[in-house]
């Protein structure tokens, strides 16, 4: 059962909402929402994925989320449709949780401009009350930009006067987002005015941490400094990690322990330390991926760069961790003497544990260098398999065990820091390897005892002595 601590709905608040994407983010709001009371229809174009949600499956992998979607479906509190004229109707609030995607170096903000517009057109002929928000990452300025127009021009109304509007953005991780969304560490309410605000405030009521109400740009705003810091400490991490790698006895988990115990990131109290889970991200590896980071950078680097501000920091943070897996890449084959030929086995696809999403992860560009320089790749993971048959077809094949995987290959490369891959028993599938060279791209399988002949490689460290 999940651990989130549940405190009961203030004052009877039920709001209708509907909610455009059922995705990663729509789809875990609308259960968490509904399961605080709310009465949640999620909107997707997608008619197959709306039909799992309303047979009571959840089209993705997320911990929890089936628990909970089966009971607010049950609770008849969740329903999903394509229908969004009648959602809309059925509602006083409606979040945009659509796609965000990368395009041309920025981002695609088609999907949130389709779906306000769509929610204009129906604004225009109803008496009562409406607030809009945005749930999806925009960059500063969308929502009291684009959103705004498209939903004035569609409506024949004015915001703040015709409909209420707003901007919220998501913080939830992939993995464990249904308890991030249960045990938020703020709620972020952009607000064209105090009166859309409100409503969204109402909605949000049982939640007790603080309720930062700011202007729309500066919400949109804070959700990219969010993923911004958390980039930069990884690509910092990453850089220092590289240098350990050509230092002799280097070691740069050893020195990011040592800085861990900096009392400024630690800090101590009543002489028991603090260890905050920002710390996570001062750890090299094979670089950041996934929906967001990678995305919400970039964006934020092309839109800030369209004014004339330049941002060398952001290029810089980016140029570090596409970098990094040709680097892990270059290790592997140093150890091998080259690809060309060599059976190589990836562990993990997903661009972290616990979710099945690969959009953008590190394993991407490491399984296309291995392709590329002429090796045959074989992988394994728990959940990401149907997103790997799609990318990569024949290309590539996915192993339905760890014996699968590791009969006859020359190295194993671990992409993904399933804890899965921490139990399992190296000795026997080490001794099935042709050529026994491990790289640790995330630095998991560093308390593994190897057996004799086994090659070793993780990342951060340096040519140890012999
Ligand atoms: N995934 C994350 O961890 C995460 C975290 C925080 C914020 N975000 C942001 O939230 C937004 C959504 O991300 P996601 O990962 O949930 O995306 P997703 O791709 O998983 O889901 C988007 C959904 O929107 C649907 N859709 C597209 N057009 C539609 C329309 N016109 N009407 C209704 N539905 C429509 C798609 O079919 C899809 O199901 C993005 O802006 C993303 O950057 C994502």
């Amino acid at each position: 059962m999940l651990a989130f601590v549940w405190r009961q709905a203030r004052g009877g608040c039920v709001m209708k909402v509907a909610i455009f994407g059922a995705g990663y983010v729509g789809l875990v709001t609308g259960a968490c929402l509904a399961h605080i009371g709310h009465q949640v229809v999620c909107v997707d174009v997608d008619a197959a994925k709306v039909a799992e949600i309303n047979g009571g499956r959840s089209p993705i992998y997320e911990p929890g989320l089936d628990d909970i979607l089966a009971g607010v479906r049950a609770a008849g509190r969740l329903t999903a449709s394509t229908d969004a004229d009648a959602a809309l109707a059925a509602s006083e609030l409606s979040m945009i949780a659509v796609g965000t995607p990368p395009k041309d170096g920025r981002i695609d903000l088609g999907y949130v401009a389709e779906v306000s517009t769509t929610i204009g057109r129906s604004l225009a002929n109803r008496g009562d009350r409406h607030t809009v928000v945005v749930k999806s990452t925009v960059v500063p300025g969308t929502t009291g930009g684009l959103v705004r127009d498209a939903l004035e021009r569609a409506s024949g109304k004015r915001a703040g006067v015709g409909f209420g509007l707003c901007q919220n953005p998501e913080f939830l991780r992939e993995g464990c987002a249904v308890d991030d969304f249960m045990n938020p560490d703020r709620i972020v309410i952009g607000e064209f005015d105090a009166r859309s605000g409100d409503a969204l405030a109402k909605l949000y009521a049982p939640f007790e941490c603080p309720h930062v109400r700011v202007a729309l740009v500066n919400s949109e705003l804070i959700k990219y400094a969010s993923n911004t810091l958390l980039a930069t400490l990884i690509s910092f991490s990453n850089e220092l990690y590289g240098l350990c790698e050509v230092l002799p006895g280097g070691d740069g988990e050893v020195v990011m322990d040592g800085l861990h115990l900096d009392k400024r990131l630690a800090p101590i109290d009543g002489g028991k330390r603090i260890v905050p889970q920002i710390l996570g991200y001062l750890r090299g590896g094979v670089g950041y991926g996934g929906s967001c980071l990678p995305k919400d950078l970039n964006a934020l680097r092309a839109h800030a760069e369209a004014m004339d501000v330049p941002m060398p920091l952001l290029r810089a943070v980016m140029g570090v961790n596409s970098r990094r897996p040709a680097l892990v890449i270059d290790a592997l084959a140093r150890a091998l003497g080259g690809l060309k030929g060599k059976r190589v086995a990836v562990m993990g696809l997903a661009f972290k544990p616990d979710t099945d999403d690969l959009r953008e992860s590190p394993a991407i560009p490491l399984v296309d260098g291995l392709l590329a320089a002429g090796a045959e790749v074989r992988a394994f993971d728990t959940h990401a398999v149907a997103s790997a048959r799609a990318r990569w077809g024949d290309a590539i094949t996915i192993a339905p065990s760890p014996e699968a995987l590791f009969s006859g290959i020359d190295a194993a490369l671990l992409a993904t820091a399933w804890p899965l891959f921490r139990s399992w028993d190296y000795r026997t599938l080490v001794a099935a390897m042709r050529t026994k060279v491990i790289v640790d791209g995330r630095n998991a399988l560093r308390h593994v005892v190897w057996p004799e002949g086994t090659r070793y490689i993780a990342v951060g460290r340096g040519p140890q002595a012999s």
